[in-house]
């Protein structure tokens, strides 16, 4: 049994999960104070999980039934994440580890979100596609095995596909973080009321989201606060299409590079409905973990643990977090 925490941004997390892959429980607690501030503020987002994990951890090990003699391996994310932030998740982690002499995997949190998808009764056969998308990262990557190594073909040079939904949101007025609330509002406009720039003339897979939201705070200084209001479900539908087709268009453009015949998609954003449904029409088979899998949680990282190398008592005292960390996850 892996007991695993996840802590690099603002969900406390802690799972428990089989050799094999199946969940026992999966305990996220979301903490919610930062929407005020309109991000994430890491020094608050870091005593929050510290009040928050013990209990977290109970509650994981109490819904799985399990107790620290039944682990056989705990796993944390070490990064890439706030620092702060994930040092309270390696300390934990760290402390239950070396108090029952048991091994340490340390974990990369995009490794994290690609091993949701080799969870449950059917995993998606190898090789694939990888489209992650959150509030920190976008990348597209080919996946051959089971990592924790990755060859990353693409990813953005600026801001993040979550980052570029939250920043929409917050221009249209609605709270952090807003993709979400971003989708809802879209329901009701029109998604070719507004032209933005999806990317079309950049060639090649990466992605560049940070002229998109100026083009949308231009388009709102030239409506005008009353029309802005009234257009505001236009502005919504026509900001996500951009966002999407950009993912999209950079997904197909892989899966010809490649040849990949399979696409699996990770990360907050594949939440989004139209985004699912875009890359259903690219025409190979899709695979979208649950929703719980796909929002940062600690279940993936326990997945990803099983393909880690372990470290040994008392080898992983000294281990370290890292805020940022594509050398880790890229295969040179
Ligand atoms: O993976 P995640 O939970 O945390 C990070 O690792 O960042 O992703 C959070 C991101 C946020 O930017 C949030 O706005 C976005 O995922 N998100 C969505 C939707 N639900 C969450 N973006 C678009 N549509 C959604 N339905
Ligand atoms: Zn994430």
């Amino acid at each position: 049994m892996i007991l695993a925490i996840e802590t690099s941004c603002d969900d406390t997390c802690a799972a428990v999960v089989t050799e094999g892959g199946e969940i026992l429980a999966n305990v996220i607690s979301s903490q919610g104070v930062h929407d005020r501030f309109g991000g994430v503020v890491p020094e608050i987002a870091s005593r929050h999980h510290l009040e928050g994990i013990g209990s977290v951890l109970d509650d994981a090990l109490t819904r799985a039934g399990a107790s620290f003699e039944d682990l056989d391996l705990v796993a944390v994310t070490c990064g890439p994440g706030l620092v702060a932030a994930l040092l309270v998740g390696v300390a934990s982690a760290k402390a239950i580890a070396a108090a029952h002499r048991l091994p340490l995997a340390p974990v990369d949190h995009l490794h994290g979100h690609v091993a949701a998808t080799f969870l449950g009764p059917v995993p998606l056969e190898l090789p694939f596609l990888s489209l992650i998308a959150s509030g920190g990262h976008t990348l597209l990557a080919r996946v051959s095995d089971r990592g924790p190594e990755f060859e990353v073909i693409g990813q953005t040079l600026d801001d993040a596909a979550g980052e570029a939904f939250d920043k929409g949101a917050r221009l249209l007025g609605l709270g952090y973080p807003g993709g979400a609330a971003l989708e809802r509002l879209a329901l009701d406009g029109d998604p070719e009321a507004f032209a933005f720039p999806a990317g079309r003339g950049m060639p090649g897979l990466d992605f560049s989201f940070a002229g998109l939201k100026t083009a949308l705070l231009y388009r709102i200084r030239d409506l005008g606060e009353g029309e802005t209001t009234r257009r505001r479900a236009d502005l919504a539908a026509s900001y996500q299409r951009a966002i999407v087709e950009a993912l999209a268009l950079r997904a197909t453009r892989a899966l010809e590079q490649t040849g990949l015949e399979r696409l699996a998609i990770g990360g907050g954003v594949a939440a989004n409905g139209v985004l699912r449904s875009r890359l259903r029409e690219l025409g190979v088979p899709l695979e979208v973990p649950p929703m719980e899998l796909c929002t940062d949680n600690a279940a993936m990282i326990g997945s990803a643990a099983r393909f880690v190398e372990p470290l040994s008592y008392p080898e992983y005292l000294d281990l370290d977090v890292y805020a940022s960390g594509e050398r880790r996850f890229v295969r040179t």
